[in-house]
């Protein structure tokens, strides 16, 4: 059994509330706020994971598309979740609510992670994930094999 198996994946859910600091420009949630609400929720994916903050770099962010604009007052979840484990690596998926409309996303993205020492010399992690849960996850899993092809 792997080190995975023993240990369950959750979905990270981080609510927040659009304030006046927030905006860009034209009155609207600043791409550069949202990235990195987005990367700190992919991250917090990660530790949640592998308990061990100090041993995680983010090595890329990719993938992310704004599908609809956000502006002051407006509620938004993001949800992440791990997307695929590789051997130092861990790719994270995120999807992004306004107000409770969970039917279509207005932000999405993915985050990789790598493991480091204190040295920042990558090592493995030593977690998989099960088949169980790349069947529950096959959409994400696939895009983030998809993103490995890519680099
Ligand atoms: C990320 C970093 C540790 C990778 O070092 P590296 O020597 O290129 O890593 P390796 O070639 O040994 O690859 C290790 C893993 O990382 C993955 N990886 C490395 N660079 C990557 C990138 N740009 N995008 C996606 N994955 C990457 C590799 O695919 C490999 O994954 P695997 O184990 O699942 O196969 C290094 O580039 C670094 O320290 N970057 C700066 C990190 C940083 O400052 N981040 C911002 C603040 S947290």
């Amino acid at each position: 059994m792997s080190t995975q198996e023993k240990k369950e994946i959750r979905e990270i859910l981080i609510s927040r509330i659009i304030k006046s600091e927030d905006l860009n420009h034209h009155g609207t949630l600043f791409a550069g706020r949202m990235a990195e609400w987005l990367v700190e929720a992919c991250l917090i994916s990660t530790i949640d994971l592998l308990r061990k903050p100090e041993d995680i770099v983010c090595a890329r962010i990719h993938g992310m598309n704004f599908h609809k604009s956000s502006t002051t007052g407006d509620i938004i979840e993001i949800k992440s979740r791990i997307a695929h484990l590789g051997e130092k690596s861990l790719t994270v998926d995120a999807k992004v609510f306004v107000n409770g409309k969970d039917d279509t996303p207005s932000v999405t993205g993915m985050v990789t992670f790598v493991t480091v020492d204190k040295k920042g010399i990558p090592y493995a992690h030593g977690m998989t994930l099960s088949p169980g849960y790349i069947e529950e996850n096959r959409l994400i899993y696939l895009a983030a094999l998809e993103a490995r092809k890519h680099r």
